[in-house]
């Protein structure tokens, strides 16, 4: 029944684009929806924890980041420190919780922190890896989050301040920090947590096995037009090992999940992620002469909506670049609608508009991508494009160094459509660099018949979500 209405969603809007379009069936449309869809329901564990409560701030400006650190030493070692609903913890002063051993976070409440972006960018923790900032570090083994509380990261002034400027300019000096940092964390879980408002990304998970991510929600909402959200992506991580995310709604301004250099063994399972950049794999290889991969990746059951692209990988070429691998991916189960690329292999990063770090073609042609890509299979991707790329509805340019190779990428159940062109104009896949098929017709980017189809340009509504839930 599922897959019926969704043909015939996608027919209509090949068809005529001016119809609004159904998602499948239960689906959810709003933080709202996701949470009657996958309600929070919380494992007890067994034995009783001692608690520990802290004060809470009594307006905005009330500082508890001490109160918040006692806590968390007094729960280390088999405790949990209690944050009820309706309770605000200020945050106003980086912590070093890096100690943690044995600790649960029952946090029902919200934790937000302070808006003082000139004293933020002088206190701040840092990391090397893209210039980042960190309003605090988790670190440690066992630690678990647990609750329906809010995790705020007050990004408006933030988000304010940095329009116009770009994160991956070298000549940014404008910093903000990530809202949720870990590093050396073993046995790591968050669950139920609202993250919201993060200035830049919302989570960077650094050195760390077994961390876990369920039944969380990501967004970051600007209530200014000429200033969105940039960078606040949901996931990044270096160096990370067994990572599982399920159940995950993200609204926010770039990737929805993306693991960079070094991960091993990933499972999402179960994410909607709108207006965002897509599922992505790196970027990888950025840093001059360093190795990176990504390997063993399971990406299923994923609803992209309104965004950039939807499954992606992306590798750095130009004259100061790393190299590595990225091997065993699976991207399974997406849903599309209003997208521009569904599936995306970039090997020309970082070549984004606006930006005054982007390369041309002309340079990722003379010092292209030194990463090996294999084994990635894209599989049973249904929905529609934006058009932005008019018949094109999937792009795979593999690198050009000879070094590089790019084999065993597969498409299957692929079904995607664009909502350009006439009843007679068929989607098409453009191909280069790959060695081997892919399983479906696919074309060179600079072919005619490709050039042709990039023309046919044409622009969709906002997947307005109808009928409700
Ligand atoms: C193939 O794609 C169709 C249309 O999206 C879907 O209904 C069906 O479940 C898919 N089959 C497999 C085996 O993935
Ligand atoms: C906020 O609460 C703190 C602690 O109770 C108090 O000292 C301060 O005056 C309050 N500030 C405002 C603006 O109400
Ligand atoms: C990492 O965490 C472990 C506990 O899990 C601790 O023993 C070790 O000292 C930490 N390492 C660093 C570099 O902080
Ligand atoms: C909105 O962002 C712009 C920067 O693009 C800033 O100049 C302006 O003050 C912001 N508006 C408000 C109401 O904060
Ligand atoms: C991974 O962490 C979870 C808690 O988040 C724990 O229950 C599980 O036993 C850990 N797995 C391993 C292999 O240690
Ligand atoms: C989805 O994303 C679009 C484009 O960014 C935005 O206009 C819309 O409000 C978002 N909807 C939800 C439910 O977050
Ligand atoms: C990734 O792993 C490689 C090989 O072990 C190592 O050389 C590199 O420094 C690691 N990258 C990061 C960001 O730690
Ligand atoms: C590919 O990755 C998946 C997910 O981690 C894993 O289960 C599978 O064994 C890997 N396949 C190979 C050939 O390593
Ligand atoms: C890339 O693949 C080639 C050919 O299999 C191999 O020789 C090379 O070591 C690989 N590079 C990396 C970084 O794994
Ligand atoms: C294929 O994907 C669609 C849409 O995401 C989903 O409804 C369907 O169950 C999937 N098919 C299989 C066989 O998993
Ligand atoms: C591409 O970029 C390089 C380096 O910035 C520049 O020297 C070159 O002129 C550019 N080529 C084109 C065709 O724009």
């Amino acid at each position: 029944m599922r897959s019926s209405s969704i043909l015939l969603t996608v027919s209509a809007v090949v068809g005529a684009i001016a119809h609004h379009v159904e998602l499948p069936a239960g689906v959810p449309r709003n933080i709202d929806e996701f949470r009657v869809k996958h309600p929070y329901k919380r494992s007890e564990g067994c034995g009783t924890r001692p608690i520990v409560k802290i004060r809470a701030s009594a307006n905005d400006t009330d500082d508890v980041a001490d109160d918040f650190l006692e806590g968390l030493h007094k729960a280390n070692n088999g405790g949990t420190l209690y944050l009820p609903k309706d309770d605000l913890y200020v945050i106003g002063k980086p912590l070093d919780l890096t100690f943690l051993d044995d600790v649960q976070i029952h946090w029902d409440g919200e934790v937000k922190f302070t808006n003082d972006t000139p004293y933020w960018q002088e206190h701040a923790f840092a990391h090397p890896f893209q210039n980042s900032l960190m309003f605090w570090k988790w670190g440690g083994r066992d630690v678990r989050i647990y609750g329906e509380g809010v995790l705020n990261g007050n990004g408006q002034r933030w988000w304010n301040e940095f329009a116009g400027l770009e994160i991956l300019d070298p000549s940014n000096t404008y910093l903000r920090p990530i809202l949720f940092y870990g590093e050396n964390l073993t046995n790591f879980a968050m669950e139920g947590i609202h993250q919201k408002d993060s200035p830049c990304w919302t989570n960077f998970i650094v050195a760390s096995k077994n961390v876990s991510f369920t039944d969380v929600m990501c967004t970051a909402e600007s209530n200014n037009a000429t200033a969105l959200p940039k960078n606040s992506d949901f996931f990044d991580s270096l160096n990370i090992e067994d990572l599982t995310v399920e159940r995950v709604w993200v609204n926010v301004g770039d990737d929805c999940f993306s693991p960079k250099s070094n991960a091993t063994n990933v499972h999402v399972d179960t994410m909607y992620c709108n207006g965002t950049h897509g599922q992505s794999m790196g970027s990888l290889g950025q840093y001059s002469g360093e190795m990176s991969f990504v390997q063993d990746v399971v990406i299923e059951n994923v609803w992209l909506l309104n965004g950039q692209h939807g499954a992606r990988l992306k590798t750095w070429a130009g004259p100061d670049i790393g190299y590595g691998f990225i091997d065993n991916v699976t991207f399974r189960n997406f849903w599309q609608a209003n997208n521009e690329y569904s599936a995306f292999i970039d090997s020309c990063y970082f070549n984004t508009a606006n930006s005054a770090n982007q390369i041309n073609s002309s340079t990722c042609a003379e010092y292209p991508s030194k990463m090996n890509i294999t084994n990635i299979l894209f599989e049973n991707f249904s929905g529609y494009t934006s058009g932005k790329y008019g018949m094109a509805v999937a792009r795979l340019t593999c690198s050009t160094n000879p070094d590089a190779v790019c084999e065993n990428i597969e498409f299957r159940n692929f079904t995607v459509k664009s909502p350009c062109g006439d009843d007679d104009d068929k989607p098409v896949i453009l191909c280069d660099g790959i060695k081997g098929g892919i399983g479906m017709d696919c074309i060179p980017a600079a072919s005619d018949e490709a050039k042709a189809a990039l023309k046919k340009k044409c622009s969709v509504p906002l997947a307005d979500i109808e009928p409700p839930f």
